[in-house]
């Protein structure tokens, strides 16, 4: 199975450090974004490799997951080994690539990867957020498993005023991910859907459930893809063809905690996520303190990881 991450975007909420640098290759920590989503979605067994969704805009995307011959001799010959062999796994990755040199939006970006993906189901991650246990795709891959087959997307709860900034789904509680009983917001709840929507106003949003941007999706998607019109804000939106999708075809949600997971899309999300990986990180949570100062690092050291 082949996993899906657009990467194609401006990166428009991070200017100016997006001027140059892709937002996808942005560190957290001692790695850039997109290979802890790339180390992701490797981490379950059914997939063997991902295909990343890039512009010809941003090449050093492909540079950084290409091999390093001299730096990595360099590094050797300076004893430097555990720096080699990091650099050198980036570069090992099983990665491909498609090419979106147009904006038109997520369905279409996600269509960019049809050629790879074949007649297989995939999974599609987007690439400003990461979820370091690994845990949600393998969740999807085993409700698909429990139903047919069919499409499962990860959805959260988030606060009603914000709802008309994300895919919205509609549906019925099925059941759970260990079988124990779930209220329809509470993390496991597994649903049934009913409907999607995206970037609909909040008065007419159907519940408080957010697309999170890890889909599980059947190839059937892709033929639809292909003759989605523009939806919300003028682009093809993925939402818009799952939702001709489930006239066709039972798809599931299952119910995360969004703080499993971590948010870089933003510079203030984007600190948040460092600061939390630092203090997770038994390598680095000292010196993180002590950078922070005493103060500061006294509100840290209390503060919610992962
Ligand atoms: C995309 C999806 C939306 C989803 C969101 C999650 O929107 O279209 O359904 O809820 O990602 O981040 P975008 O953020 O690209 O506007």
């Amino acid at each position: 199975m082949k996993a899906v991450i657009p990467a194609a975007g401006l990166g428009t909420r991070f200017l100016p450090a997006t001027k140059d640098i892709p937002k996808e290759l942005l560190p957290v920590l001692d790695k850039p974004v997109i290979q802890r989503v790339v180390e992701e979605a490797l981490a379950v067994d059914a997939v063997d490799s991902v295909v990343i969704v890039n512009s010809h805009e941003k090449p050093s995307i492909e540079a950084y997951f290409s091999p390093a011959p001299k730096l990595i001799a360099h590094l050797l010959s300076h004893g430097k080994d555990a720096l080699a062999a990091a650099t050198e796994a980036a570069g090992e990755l099983p990665v491909a690539f498609v090419y979106q040199d147009e904006p038109l939006g997520l369905g279409h970006a996600v269509l960019q990867a049809a050629p790879e993906v074949a007649d297989e189901p995939f999974l599609v991650l987007l690439g400003d957020y990461f979820i370091p246990s690994h845990e949600v795709n393998r969740t999807l891959a085993q409700v698909s498993a429990e139903h047919g087959g069919c499409s499962v997307i990860a959805v959260a709860p988030v606060p009603h005023d914000q709802v008309s900034r994300y895919g919205i789904v509609a549906g019925e509680l099925a059941g759970s991910v260990d079988g124990t009983p779930k209220g329809i917001e509470e993390p496991g709840a597994v649903l049934k859907l009913s409907g999607l929507v995206e970037k609909p106003p909040a008065d007419e949003a159907p519940t408080n459930l957010f697309i999170v941007g890890r889909y599980l999706l059947t190839p059937r998607v892709m033929v639809l893809l292909a003759g989605q019109e523009p939806g919300a804000g003028g682009e093809i939106q993925l939402t818009d063809a799952l939702v001709r999708l489930l006239e066709e075809e039972e798809m599931y949600a299952v119910v995360i905690d969004v703080m499993e997971g971590c948010d870089t899309g933003t510079p203030a999300a984007w600190a948040g996520t460092n600061a939390r990986m630092a203090l997770a990180d038994p390598t680095q949570r000292e010196a993180f303190l002590e950078a922070l100062g005493p103060v500061a690092a006294a509100v840290c050291a209390t503060a919610v990881t992962l």
